[in-house]
């Protein structure tokens, strides 16, 4: 008599390393309304927003987990009364910390609560370098002097100044005053970080995505500035994805290095994972950090195994990790395919098609702001 076996149980794959860093998108409320953000256009309510007590958790846990950075963000994070208290927990845990900021709400008072707190970095945002249309872009009146007084706060205290300058078709070609005023306040660092079409960043792509031309010569000023200010300020450059031939390692790799938790507490591989169907993303109210780690939306797009031609066989498969699937589901509708700002993808066509909407004149913004679609 034959016997029947059960068949051999699938391997259980090794755990995956710990990421390295935590996002923690703690509100999406905001008092400015930039018309790129890369929140979801369906902005989470108030009320939904997770209580102190669940982020000091999450925090607690990702201490535990080994995570070295936690990057507290939103919205506008300063927005939250219990920041510097999650600051200081997390300070407490080891944890280095950065919030990144509009700073028009950093007054001297929350600046001195962060620094009692032991806060290690901020990131502090510009709209532009032009007053008038910094306040324009960013639809807050007066947001530029109280960025400037945030950035004295700041150096005041101590701490590292890092500038974040975000560029697309209307201020491109003011980098070299934006480079020039980061070196009148001594920053350390400064990010020249063109818009990501995410979010309200997509739905407005039309009136922000620069020309070729433009992106050239801002890349070209960014690299002579990097020559000159060698060992004396750090220059980070973001470019936009239309106009490339290889796509950029979004995020580093999916659910590679890092969590990032909405202000209702859903624990995405990126910011933008929201935007994607068919996942069912774990809540922190309902699991712990390490069970998310190792959830099936975090494993999905993990590493290499679940990547189609042209990626599989490509040589910078574990370079790019076959670019954003975020961007491949909002070009081509399907996240599991080649990121189409790739030139070996069969549909990078359509980028630059995209890329061609640069050329047009540039439709009104649409100002993201919450509850509502206004232009
Ligand atoms: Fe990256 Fe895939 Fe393009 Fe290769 S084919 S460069 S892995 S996106
Ligand atoms: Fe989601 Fe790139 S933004 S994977």
């Amino acid at each position: 008599m034959s016997k029947i076996f059960p068949p051999p149980a699938p391997p259980v794959p090794p755990p995956h390393p710990p990421p390295m860093g935590l996002i923690a998108e703690l509100t999406h409320r905001c008092p400015l309304q930039c018309p790129y953000c890369s929140n979801p256009l369906a902005l989470d309510p108030v009320a939904s927003e997770l209580p102190s007590e669940v982020w000091l958790r999450v925090i607690d846990e990702a201490a535990a987990m080994g995570v070295l950075q936690i990057h507290f963000t939103g919205g506008e994070p300063l927005a939250r009364r219990d920041l510097a208290g999650l600051v200081y927990r997390a300070a407490k845990g080891g944890i280095y910390t950065n919030i990144i900021t509009s700073g028009v709400t950093l007054d001297d008072r929350a600046m001195a609560a962060l620094k009692d707190a032991g806060i290690d970095h901020i990131q502090l945002s510009f709209q532009d370098i032009d007053p008038t249309e910094n306040d324009r872009i960013g639809g807050y009146k007066g947001a530029f002097a109280k960025k400037r007084a945030a950035a004295d706060r700041i150096r005041g205290a101590g701490l590292p100044l890092t500038l974040n300058f975000v560029i697309q078709r209307h201020n491109a070609g003011r980098v070299a005053e934006m480079l020039a005023f980061a070196e009148l306040l001594q920053a350390e660092r400064v990010e020249i970080a063109h818009v990501q079409y995410y979010g309200w960043g997509l739905k407005n792509r039309a009136a922000l995505l620069p020309t070729r031309a433009q992106l050239e010569d801002s890349t070209n000023v960014v690299e002579a500035a990097r020559e000159r200010l060698r060992g004396k300020m750090v220059i980070d450059y973001v470019v936009p994805d239309y106009h490339a031939a290889r796509p950029k390692s979004c995020m580093g790799g999916w659910a590679q290095r890092f969590i990032n938790i909405s202000p209702a507490g859903k624990a995405l591989p990126c910011h933008a994972a929201e935007s994607l169907p068919g996942f069912d993303f774990p809540n922190v109210r309902d699991v712990s950090l390490a069970q998310v780690w190792e959830s099936e939306a975090f494993r999905r797009y993990r590493g290499t195994g679940w990547m189609p031609e042209p990626c599989r066989s490509c040589d910078r498969r574990e370079l790019d990790w076959g670019g954003c699937r975020c961007q491949a589901f909002a070009i081509l509708g399907d996240a599991g395919l080649t990121d189409p700002a790739c030139e070996l993808s069969p549909q990078h066509y359509l980028m630059a098609e995209a890329a061609a909407e640069s050329a047009a004149p540039a439709p009104a913004f649409v100002y993201r702001r919450l509850g509502v679609l206004v232009s």
